[in-house]
């Protein structure tokens, strides 16, 4: 018995990494997915190990910040599976500079997919979750949507306003039955850290209060949670990952 057996669930940007890590959590509480992603070569890889845990999974390759294409896989998912009961927006990227170097492009794309492509899936899916009165959300925010970094205006605006996004629509949906959260994780274990020098990886680690970086799993863990009845009176919430960085 899984927490979400019989449950069909979304999950945005699931290719690699954080999001493929949560849809093979997902999988493992018994849900099929759907995994949506720019990448189909690997999103197959995601795809079979899916099913080697014995659950669906379908590949849709979509753009999350173009909206009729976003419609048309939401439209084709709950066709082909009958019903869309968990949706984690996940997919996300970066375009670091600092203010001054930072061009109008960094900043469009990095809202674009970020912030738009939440919007984009979020409104799809409540359509068939407010016709079925239930269903829930869980948002990919981060810890730099709460306290901001340099270099990455763009990212941390983004973040802040899938925090804010997340709240305004846990708010409209609430009384449909839908219930809509964030995780904000912190430095998550990635390529990215593992090639880090080893001063600004010590530099890094110490200020986080665990003294060590979080792995999807932890990450997936809390998505896991938020998207489980056993936070079936949590609404609106942020739930930050992040070894007590950010408290
Ligand atoms: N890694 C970290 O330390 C960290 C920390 C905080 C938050 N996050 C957030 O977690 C999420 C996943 O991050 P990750 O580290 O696994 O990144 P990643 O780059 O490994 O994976 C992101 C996935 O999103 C997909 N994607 C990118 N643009 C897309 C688009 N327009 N349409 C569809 N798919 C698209 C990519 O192809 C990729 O498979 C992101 O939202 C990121 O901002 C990551």
């Amino acid at each position: 018995m899984g927490f979400f057996d019989g449950k069909t669930a979304i999950v945005t940007g699931a290719a690699r990494g954080i999001g493929r890590t949560i849809a093979e959590e997902l999988a493992r509480e018994g849900a099929d997915l759907a995994i949506c992603d720019l990448d189909l070569n690997w999103l197959a890889e995601t795809a079979d190990s899916i099913r080697s845990i014995g659950r669906k999974a379908e590949c849709i390759g979509v753009n999350v910040s173009d909206w009729p294409g976003v419609n048309e896989a939401v439209t084709t998912i709950v066709k082909s599976m009958g019903h869309v009961d968990i949706l984690v927006n996940n997919a996300g990227i970066t375009k670091d500079a600092f203010l001054a170097r930072m061009t109008e492009e960094n900043w469009d794309a990095v809202i674009s997919v970020n912030l738009k492509g939440t919007f984009l899936f979020t409104k799809a899916v409540s359509k068939p979750m407010m016709k079925q009165k239930s269903g829930t959300i869980v948002n990919i925010a981060s810890i730099i949507g709460l306290i901001g970094n340099a270099g990455q205006c763009n990212y941390a605006a983004s973040k802040a306003g899938v925090i804010a996004l997340t709240k305004s629509a846990a708010k409209e949906l609430a009384s449909r039955g839908i219930r809509v959260n964030a995780v904000a994780p912190g430095f998550i274990e990635t390529k990215m850290t593992e090639t880090l020098q080893e001063d600004v990886r010590d530099q890094m680690l110490a200020a986080i209060p665990m003294r060590r970086f979080g792995n999807p799993t932890d990450v997936a863990n809390a998505v896991v949670f938020l998207a489980s009845d056993a936070a079936a009176y949590m609404t609106g919430q942020v739930l930050t990952v992040s070894g007590g960085m950010v408290m």
